[in-house]
């Protein structure tokens, strides 16, 4: 096993970035990160890990040429918050970085199933992304994670978990495969140190999955107040523009077809990573004066 010499992660100071970067931390794999605020707490933190943090942006090639020098291995991430067409743009654009500096492993987390027809915006732009890395000749990982448990924590879920709510747009009955963002990084760290087992390969992953009484169960039990399901109808959900969009195509597509990872062969595969459940990660939340 070769271990990478250094490895330049993407989005380390968001969810997924950031928990790569832990992740090789804890492996003993050399990190740096290229973000765009270096004087931001997210950055100090990534330091006080022991990354060595570079300026930069992935709208600014030059900056993808500086801190990927030397560097053998890179970890990507795309995301639709600046737009769908941006995500392709940035996506290719570290490709493209990643190329001229014949980086000898990416590893791009993706998302579940965006090898197959979703029609969801935000999956056809990362197809796009994956098709060019694949084009490029640059060794390559796919990493699709399913839905985040960390979703649990964005405020308009917060904000109805404290009126004793868990709110989704599906039928109460309808599974949804759940992954913690620690297990994404745990997961994408132990590819890096195994490249020979996974180039070429796309691994989607997931830790857990429930559906919303059984969740709101465990919920209930943890933050010692009762926390009931609640089922929307989708033509509720608030679309406004092209994100919302792309939310209400999502959340139509879990409900009809739905992330579908087979979780007992991972188990089986990897059990390395931890595959935490949504009961345990929960457990491991701060909810502060929500639980009682
Ligand atoms: N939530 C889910 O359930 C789920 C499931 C599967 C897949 N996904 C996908 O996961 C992705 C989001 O990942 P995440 O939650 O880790 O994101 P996140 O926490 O929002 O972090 C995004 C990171 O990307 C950086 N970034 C954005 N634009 C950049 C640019 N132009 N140049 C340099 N850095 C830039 C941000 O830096 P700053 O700190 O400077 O902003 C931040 O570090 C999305 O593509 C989403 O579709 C989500």
């Amino acid at each position: 096993m070769r271990q990478p010499r250094q490895v330049v992660v993407l989005g380390a100071t968001g969810q997924q970035g950031g928990a790569v970067a832990r992740a090789l931390r804890d492996r003993g794999i050399p990190v740096r990160a290229l973000v765009r605020t270096p004087e931001a707490p997210a950055a100090e933190r990534l330091r006080s890990w022991g990354v060595e943090v570079w300026a930069g942006s992935w709208e600014d090639p030059a900056s993808l040429d500086r801190v990927l020098a030397g560097a053998d291995a890179l970890f990507g991430i795309t995301t639709p918050f600046e737009g769908i067409a941006a995500e392709v743009r940035h996506g290719i654009a570290w490709v493209e970085a990643a190329r001229r500096a014949g980086i000898s492993h990416v590893v791009y987390a993706s998302a579940a199933h965006t090898d197959e027809s979703t029609g969801i915006p935000s999956f056809e732009s990362k197809r796009k992304v994956e098709q060019h890395l694949r084009d490029s000749g640059v060794p390559f990982t796919l990493v699709g994670p399913v839905y985040f448990m960390e979703n649990l924590l964005t405020p308009f879920a917060l904000t109805r978990l404290r009126e004793g709510q868990y709110v989704r747009w599906m039928p109460p009955e309808k599974t949804v495969q759940l992954i913690t963002v620690e297990d994404i990084g745990r997961f994408c760290a132990s590819v890096f140190a195994h490249r020979e087992d996974f180039l070429g390969r796309r691994v989607d992953i997931a830790g857990d999955a429930l559906n919303a009484p059984l969740l709101a169960a465990i919920l209930s039990r943890l933050l010692g107040r009762t926390v009931q399901p609640v089922s929307l109808p989708l033509e509720s959900f608030p679309v406004e523009g092209e994100l919302g969009r792309n939310v209400a195509a999502t959340l139509a597509w879990m409900a009809r077809t739905g992330f579908h990872v087979d979780i007992p062969a991972l188990r089986r595969q990897y059990p390395e990573v931890g595959w935490r459940t949504f009961a345990q990660w929960a457990e491991a939340q701060d909810w502060g004066e929500l639980s009682r």
